[in-house]
């Protein structure tokens, strides 16, 4: 295994930005931390300094439009945990918890960090819930086109994987040093909503659902030089995601086809918009279906005013805003939202949530 020891100088800006210390106890801290690291390689943060991190990465997050809510964070601590088994319970312990009913809760569940000899905890589902996707014989797909070879793969780990458009994946855990695990989430942690639609009826024959929470479970937090490979994160949806992208996307779920049939759309030609009709029509219905349902998710007006409001007060604390315009701005309807007309640069501060290599 590759030696990862922990990079001082990321240790010593990260406590030195220690503003909850006074500088008395910000100067013992730091040498402390920096003896650990000429010791062992890393040091272990305190857990007042997991929670600050793990709020100031969701902070720093270019791409997340949902940040006004950083605060927040609810940070659980489950750095002492040694086995499969109990990384998958708190995951499913974290679903309970975000989920709470359907009024969701931004979360992120911690992990034990990557260790200077390279052993690492990792998900490998890039989602707490994920749903499977198959190839059949004639070509196509059944379920989430975009995680046929997570799908595979759990199956090559002995999954039966029923065969359905919404199966929820089960959770594929490895221990460091170990070889992965499957677990099935109970249903009970997994809230989902069927969609229906204000004023179409058919719409439910579709037989097209979500799910309430997006749990990120493959992203690295890195907090003071310390990666976190494993922290499942999460927060509420912003309907878009599901109703544009999800469900929409071509190779996705790509249900506008049907959509638009069913709204008797001219489609022979790109110019009778029936595309975006029925992207419309499809959002309504997401939004429309969580609010009935109770389960709370943010359309992309009030998101991206949110989002104005969080550059407002960022600005009036003098911390700089990191964006990224790209990910920050609407799959639809961009030019109707506040954040159309911005410009935002990603400063690419610390700490925060970067991508890592599949681990599979
Ligand atoms: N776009 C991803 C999905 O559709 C979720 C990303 C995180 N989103 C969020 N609202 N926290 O599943």
């Amino acid at each position: 295994m590759t030696e990862t020891y922990v990079d001082a100088a990321e240790a010593r800006t990260f406590l030195l930005g220690a503003d909850w210390l006074t500088d008395r106890e910000r100067a013992a801290r730091l040498a402390e931390a920096e003896s650990e690291i000429r010791a062992t390689g890393a040091y272990h943060h305190t857990r007042e300094e997991l929670e600050r991190g793990a709020k100031l990465a969701w902070r720093n997050h270019a791409r997340c439009v949902g940040r006004l809510h950083w605060k927040a964070l609810r940070v659980i601590d489950r750095r002492e945990v040694t086995t499969a088994e109990e990384v998958f319970e708190a995951c499913v312990e974290h679903l309970r918890t975000a989920t709470n009913g359907g009024i969701l809760r931004p979360v992120i569940t911690v992990f034990a960090p990557r260790r200077p000899d390279g052993g690492e905890i990792r998900i490998w589902n890039t989602q707490l819930i994920r749903y499977a996707g198959y190839r059949l014989p004639d070509g196509t797909v059944r379920g989430d086109p975009l995680h046929i070879r997570l799908t595979e793969t759990a199956q090559a780990l002995g999954w039966p994987g029923p065969g359905g458009a919404f199966d929820v994946l089960p959770l594929i855990v490895r221990m460091p040093g170990e070889r992965p695990r499957w677990f099935d989430l109970p249903a009970d942690a997994v809230l989902e909503v069927p969609l229906t639609h204000p004023e179409f009826d058919w719409f439910a024959e579709l037989c097209l659902r979500w799910h309430a929470v997006p749990a990120i479970s493959d992203m690295r937090m890195e907090i003071g030089g310390v990666d976190y490979p494993a922290c499942p994160f999460s927060g509420w949806y912003v309907g878009y995601e599901i109703g544009a992208r999800n469900l929409a996307d071509h190779d996705r779920y790509d249900v506008l086809p049907r959509v638009a049939a069913r709204m008797r759309l001219d489609t022979s030609r790109d110019d009778t918009l029936w595309k975006d009709r029925a992207l419309v029509e499809l959002n309504r219905a997401v939004l429309h279906s969580f609010r009935r349902a109770g389960v709370h998710l943010v359309d992309h007006h009030t998101v991206t005013r949110q989002f104005v409001t969080h550059e407002a007060r960022e600005q009036s604390s003098g911390y700089a805003l990191s964006a990224d315009k790209e990910w920050i701005t609407p799959p639809l309807s961009a030019c109707t939202t506040p954040v159309y007309r911005r410009t935002y640069t990603d400063l690419r501060a610390r700490p925060n949530f970067y991508h890592q290599p599949a681990a599979w």
